[in-house]
C-alpha cells in the first residue's frame, strides 16, 4: 500500500476521492455493528468506517484491530452524516469508507493512555521507560515540532546576519573552574582523561582569534550537575561569539534573535528593546538575579526603620552591617498554619534564622514580634509597605545578599499561594523579557576563602572599574549580561577579556589560581591571545529552556526527545550500566568497591 494523503489532510474538497492512508490506530469504536477507527499519523487524525453490512469479512477483520497497531486503509472520502460533524478536527467534516484494510503490525496494549490527558496522569518514569509511546502523544509531538522550528529560526537568523555555524569538540580537556565535568578515559594515553565540553566557551574565543568574527553553534554541552526541572546533564546551547562588538551591539543582536523565534514559532511580536535591570536593583526589588516581573510583591528595605529597634534580632543584625528586608504579601493573611510553616522551612533552608511576620486581620496586627515595635516604627512600616487589612508581611534580617535571597524565594512562594487562591493570575504567555546587567565580576567564596568568577574567568571588567581589581575586587562590575524571561535565566554572556596580560592578572592575582595551574589549563589560550586577539563578546542561550517556555511547560524534559531522569538515568535504554573487566582494562581503569 502506498499512502496518498496524510491523516490531517482530507476535507470536503476531497469528497468522492479514493485514498490510501497509513498510520496508527488511535482508537476503535463499535457503533451498532459499524466499526469506526480513528487513524493517526504525525499530521492528524482521520475517521475510517467499516460497515459489515457492506462487506462482512472486512467488518470482521476491522473488529479485530487493536489500538496503536499500524494499519493501511484504502477507501473513498464521504461526508459525515448530519449531526456527526466534528468542527474541532480539521478532517471533522469527512470520513473514509474503508474498502481495503491491511494490518501491517499489531501493537501490544500500551502501558498508559496515549492521549494528552491520560499521559499527563501517569508517573514520568513510566513515560520515560516507554518514551517511544509517550512521544506519540499530540502534546509531545508538538513539543518536538516547536523545538525543530526554534532551531530553524535560530539558524535562519544567524545566517541572515552573516554568521557561520562551526562545530567544536565534545571531547575537551578538564578545566575544573566551572561546573563538575564528565571525564572520559583515554585508551591510548593511560591515566589521561578528556572532559566532555561544558560549553564551547574557550573554542569560540579561539575562533575569534582565528578571524571567524561571527560564530554560532547549536551545541551539545555536558555538566555533572544535580538535575532539576530546568537542568539536564546533557543540554543544548545556542552559542554565539562576535568580534568587534560592544554590549549595545550584543543586546540588539539577541533581541533580534528572540523576536525572530517568537515570530516564527508562535506568530507573536515581542516588543524590543527589553528593559534592563542592574543586578543590585534586581536583588533589592525581587531578591533574585532572574526575577519574574509579571507580578509586583516587591521587597522593601527597612534597615533604617529598625536601626534602633527594641527587637534584638533586628537591632543586632543592623549593628553588624546586615539589612532588614520586608515583603508585603498582599491579601494573604488567610495563610494556613501549615503553609506558614512551609514558608518558614523554605526560609531556613536558605540559611534564615527565622521568618518573622505580621498578619493584619480585622485591623489588628497579629505577630510574635509586634510587641517590640514602637508606634513610630509601626507608622513607618504601614507607610513603607502599604499595609492594609488582609495583608501578611514577612521580614528577613541577615547580610544583604542572604536577606534578599530569602525574601526572593518567599515572594515566589507567596505568588503561588495567591494563584492557588485565585487572587493572582500569571499567564505563561505574558512574555516579560529583561536584561540583567552590571553583575559583580567576582564573588567571594567563604568556603574556599577566595574570589570566584561570578560567571566565568573570561568576562571583561567594566572599563571604569579596572583600577579597582587590586584594591576592591568586590566592587568591580563585569561586562556580563543575562537574558531573563518570567523567572527563568534563558541565557548569559559577556564581553571578554582580549588582552593576555589582563587575562593572566585575573587568573593569577584576582582568582588566585597558581601560575603553573594557569599555564597547564589556560596556557594555550593566553598564547593564542598574543597573536592578535580581536575584542570580542558573546552569549549562550539554553535552547531547552527557550523551547520549554514556548511550549508552556516548566520542565525541559518535556522538550528533549530522550532526557535523563532526576537521577541521571535513561530508563528506556537502561543507562548507566556496568561494563566488562576487559573494557576497563583497555582503559586502564580499576573500580573501587564502595567501602574503599
Ligand atoms: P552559562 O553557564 O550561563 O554560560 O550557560 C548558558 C545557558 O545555558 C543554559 N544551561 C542549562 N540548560 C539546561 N541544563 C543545564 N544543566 C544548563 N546549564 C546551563 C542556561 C544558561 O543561561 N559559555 C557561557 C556563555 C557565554 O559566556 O557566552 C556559558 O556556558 O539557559
Ligand atoms: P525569636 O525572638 O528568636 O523567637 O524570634 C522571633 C520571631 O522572629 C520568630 O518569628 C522568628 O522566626 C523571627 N526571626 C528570628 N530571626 C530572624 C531573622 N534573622 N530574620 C527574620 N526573622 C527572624
Amino acid at each position: 500500500m502506498r499512502r496518498t494523503h496524510h491523516c490531517g489532510q482530507l476535507n470536503k474538497a476531497d469528497l468522492g476521492t479514493s485514498v490510501t492512508l497509513l498510520g496508527w490506530v488511535d482508537s476503535i469504536r463499535d457503533h451498532g455493528g459499524i466499526i469506526f477507527v480513528d487513524l493517526r499519523d504525525r499530521k492528524g487524525i482521520t475517521q475510517v468506517k467499516f460497515d459489515p453490512s457492506v462487506d462482512a469479512a472486512l467488518g470482521a477483520q476491522a473488529a479485530r484491530v487493536r489500538s496503536e497497531s499500524v494499519i493501511g486503509v484504502s477507501g473513498k472520502v464521504v461526508p459525515r452524516p448530519e449531526g456527526t460533524v466534528n468542527p474541532g478536527l480539521p478532517t471533522g467534516a469527512i470520513e473514509v469508507e474503508g474498502s481495503v484494510l491491511e494490518i501491517i503490525n499489531v501493537s501490544e496494549t500500551p502501558p498508559f493512555p496515549l492521549d494528552d490527558a491520560g499521559g499527563d496522569k501517569v508517573g514520568e518514569d513510566l513515560r520515560l521507560t516507554y518514551r517511544y509511546l509517550d512521544l506519540r502523544r499530540p502534546k509531545m509531538r508538538r513539543n518536538l515540532l516547536v523545538r525543530h522550528k526554534t532551531a530553524k529560526a535560530v539558524r535562519d537568523y544567524f545566517d541572515s546576519e552573516d554568521f557561520i555555524e562551526v562545530e567544536t569538540p565534545a571531547l575537551f580537556k578538564s578545566t575544573p573552574e566551572g561546573a563538575r565535568e564528565y571525564l572520559v578515559p583515554s585508551r591510548i594515553h593511560p591515566g589521561h582523561f578528556y572532559a566532555l565540553s561544558q560549553s564551547p566557551q574557550q573554542f569560540k574565543q579561539i575562533l575569534m582569534v582565528a578571524g571567524v568574527e561571527k560564530y554560532f553553534q547549536i551545541a551539545r554541552c555536558f555538566r555533572d550537575e544535580d538535575l532539576r526541572a530546568d537542568r539536564q546533564m546533557e543540554f543544548t546551547q545556542v552559542d554565539v561569539e562576535v568580534s568587534f562588538a560592544e554590549r549595545e551591539d550584543i543586546y540588539a543582536l539577541f533581541e533580534g534573535m528572540l523576536k525572530k523565534i517568537w515570530k516564527d514559532v508562535l506568530g507573536s511580536d515581542l516588543p524590543t528593546p527589553f528593559p534592563r535591570l542592574a543586578f543590585v536593583e534586581a536583588m533589592n526589588r525581587y531578591g533574585v538575579d532572574k526575577p519574574d516581573v509579571r507580578f509586583g510583591l516587591e521587597l522593601t528595605d527597612l534597615t533604617e526603620t529598625f536601626r534602633g529597634s527594641a527587637f534584638k534580632v533586628f537591632q543586632s543584625t543592623v549593628a553588624s552591617g546586615g539589612v532588614i528586608k520586608g515583603l508585603n504579601a498582599k491579601g494573604l493573611a488567610d495563610i494556613t498554619q501549615g503553609e506558614l510553616k512551609n514558608l518558614e522551612d523554605v526560609a531556613k533552608s536558605l540559611g534564615a534564622k527565622g521568618l518573622a511576620f505580621i498578619k493584619v486581620e480585622g485591623g489588628e496586627w497579629k505577630s510574635p514580634i509586634v510587641k517590640f515595635f514602637s508606634e513610630a516604627e509601626k507608622a513607618s512600616l504601614t507607610r513603607e509597605l502599604g499595609i492594609a487589612d488582609g495583608d501578611i508581611v514577612f521580614f528577613a534580617a541577615a547580610p544583604w545578599e542572604k536577606a534578599c535571597a530569602i525574601l526572593g524565594r518567599i515572594r515566589l512562594e507567596a505568588a503561588n499561594l495567591l494563584q492557588a487562591r485565585g487572587r493572582m493570575k500569571l499567564r505563561p504567555d505574558d512574555w516579560k523579557f529583561l536584561w540583567v546587567i552590571d553583575f559583580p565580576l567576582m564573588t567571594y567564596d567563604e568556603e574556599s576563602q577566595r574570589h570566584l568568577a561570578t560567571h566565568h574567568p573570561f568576562t571583561a571588567p567594566v572599563p571604569e572599574d579596572i583600577g579597582l581589581l587590586d584594591s576592591a575586587p568586590d566592587k568591580v562590575r563585569g561586562q556580563h549580561y543575562d537574558v531573563v524571561l518570567n523567572g527563568m535565566e534563558l541565557g548569559g554572556g559577556s564581553i571578554r577579556i582580549h588582552q593576555p596580560a589582563l587575562q593572566k592578572k585575573v587568573f593569577e592575582d584576582v582568582l588566585k589560581i597558581p601560575r603553573d595551574v594557569v599555564e597547564s589549563r589556560f596556557g594555550y589560550m593566553l598564547k593564542a591571545f598574543t597573536f592578535g586577539a580581536p575584542p570580542h563578546g558573546g552569549i549562550a542561550f539554553g535552547l531547552d529552556r527557550i523551547v520549554a517556555l514556548l511550549c508552556g511547560t516548566s520542565s525541559i524534559r518535556d522538550v528533549i526527545a530522550f532526557p535523563k531522569t532526576q537521577k541521571g538515568q535513561d530508563l528506556m535504554a537502561g543507562s548507566p550500566t556496568p561494563v566488562t573487566p576487559r573494557q576497563l582494562k583497555d582503559l586502564h581503569i580499576s573500580i573501587l568497591s564502595p567501602e574503599e
